[in-house]
């Protein structure tokens, strides 16, 4: 009866998630997606990814498969702070609209269920598939913290699950764990797999502390230790976590490069946890490297984690992190839930002077949920700020085009909170201050420092600045990616202006500069 009026009130309200589905599907669902009840609350993002309720860090098994994007990610449903690891799911035909799954793993004897990846074994290489069925599979870490608390030291080891019916029920492998942990290593998670053409094996890359390391396998269950990367290489400051390793194609040339994403924690730039990447080569059984500086995917202070979808059709690269930081993430205030993820970008290889760097922007069909209010041309005199009324900036994109490197947005409401975006053309490098942003004083480091991106590469000339504010997040986007950074912040009341002061000494041009208001996806 429950279900029906559910049903009933949700199908009245436009409710996203399949009501029918959900009374048919075995598990625990999360709660019903009526927006009134869940999706209205304090701080809760309109157009980026949140469980309905509970504790959520990262993404997890991205995998597209037979229409559906499915987002797996690490999910406590017993608490708004980290606790036994699940993996919660969702999934999307568009990479915009999400629909809530029921829980797809659960601890078991073998421990928690960490972060790890999920792949479309479309041969049935695993034999995990019956009656001509394709087995999704998914590769996952096992943290059994009965062993940790007791002193050992090979507490993480890898297992498999596997599903026949497209990601809705999933059968643990009875032989787990398919990767056991035999040099005893602490940190020892998070494996990314995904099929290499050029040797005919499944590769599968994990974090081992300081390093990553490389594995084969012809059928998702034998693994053979191939190689390691990266002991004396890149940022250190912090334990390595959530690898991603992929190849992509500089753009406007055949050339192909091979990534290697590596989250870390601490060790960020501006503090606590983040995402640095290597270009370099795999040949198959080994990652090489001659990127010499340290390179991140996104300068903000939360993005994290962040991995890429396998088996995209046409070889898109598309990425998905946890829109939180280690530093903070059990202590944001929300109340229902906690966290968010980041809009998925698509990733590329773009040539700036000498220097290769991994671009991410937002995908194309974000669009379907922008309503453009119609582009105009600003021009802005020093010392003559201009002031740039709109109703709600908490669920919009601002965009503009300029050749100026000097100037400063502030986005403010009647509570006199404020979020700071200042482009420094003298300095080379972007801040972004949320110190008076909202609330911030749920922690101590929260807000205390400016987030600096510096931007050395950034070319001459025009150049596109984009933001995506979202309830308690802003995402910047400098020259179509080359630049992110990505922050979240906690206004008491949405931002209902924006000063935008020219502070060099040239007339200040913004082009094509447009306010779209986001249409909420719940
Ligand atoms: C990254 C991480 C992973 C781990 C998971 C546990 O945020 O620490 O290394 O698998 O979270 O929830």
């Amino acid at each position: 009866m429950k279900n029906i009026w559910i049903c009933i009130l949700g199908g009245m309200l436009m409710v996203f998630a399949s009501c029918k589905d959900k009374t048919d599907t075995p598990g625990t669902v999360q709660e019903e997606a009526t927006k009134p009840a869940v999706y209205q609350e304090a701080y809760r993002p309109q157009y980026h990814f949140t469980p309905a309720e509970k504790w959520m860090n990262d993404p997890n098994g991205l995998v597209y498969n037979e229409g559906l994007y499915h987002l797996f990610y690490q999910y406590y449903p017993g608490d708004i702070v980290w606790g036994p690891m699940h993996w919660g799911h969702a999934v999307s035909k568009d990479l915009v609209f999400w629909e809530h799954r029921p829980i797809a793993l659960f601890p078991d004897n073998n421990g928690y269920i960490f972060s790890g990846s999920a792949v479309v074994d479309i041969d049935n290489t695993s034999g995990l598939g019956t009656d001509g069925q394709t087995p999704l599979v998914a590769i996952f870490t096992y943290h059994d913290s009965n062993k940790e608390k007791a002193g050992g030291t090979d507490y993480q080891t890898q297992g498999i699950a596997y599903s026949t019916d497209n990601g809705e029920i999933w059968v643990k492998y009875p032989g787990n764990p398919v990767l056991p942990n035999k040099d005893g290593i602490k940190d020892f998670r998070d494996p990314k797999v995904f099929w290499h053409e050029g040797s005919q094996n499944w590769i599968l890359v994990l974090v081992a502390g300081d390093h990553a390391r490389f594995y084969r396998s012809p059928n998702l269950l034998e693994w053979e230790y191939m190689s390691e990367f990266g002991r004396d290489k890149g940022a250190h400051g912090g334990v390595w976590e959530c690898p991603d390793l992929f190849p992509l194609k500089v753009e406007g040339s055949g050339e192909e490069k091979w990534v290697l994403i590596i989250s870390i924690n601490p060790g960020a730039p501006n503090g606590g946890s983040g995402t640095q990447y290597f270009i370099g080569n795999f040949n198959g059984s080994e990652f090489t490297s001659r990127q010499k500086d340290t390179r991140w995917l996104d300068w903000g202070t939360d993005n994290y984690a962040g991995v890429t979808y396998n088996n995209v059709p046409d070889d898109a690269r598309i990425f998905i992190g946890w829109m939180s930081n280690w530093a903070y993430a059990n202590e944001t205030p929300t109340e229902k839930w906690r966290s968010a993820m980041t809009v998925p970008r698509k990733l590329s290889l773009r040539q700036f002077g000498d220097t290769i760097s991994l671009v991410n922007y937002p995908l194309e069909s974000l669009a379907t949920i922008l309503k453009p209010e119609g582009a105009k041309s600003i021009e802005i005199a020093p010392g003559d700020p201009e002031i740039i009324p709109n109703a709600d900036y908490n669920q919009s994109e601002v965009r503009f085009n300029t050749v100026s490197r000097d100037f400063t947005l502030t986005f403010s409401n009647d509570r006199e909170e404020e979020l700071v975006l200042t482009v420094d053309g003298k300095g080379k490098e972007v801040l972004l201050n949320r110190s008076a942003s909202g609330k911030t004083d749920f922690q101590e480091d929260f807000g205390k420092e400016v987030i600096r991106m510096p931007i050395p590469n950034l070319p001459e000339g025009t150049v596109e600045v984009r933001l995506l504010l979202d309830a308690s997040s802003v995402e910047v986007f400098i020259n179509g990616g080359q630049y992110v950074m990505t922050a979240q912040l906690f206004p008491n009341a949405p931002y209902t202006t924006l000063k935008v002061e020219n502070t060099g000494t040239d007339p200040l041009e913004l082009d094509g500069f447009e306010i779209s208001a986001a249409e909420s996806i719940w």
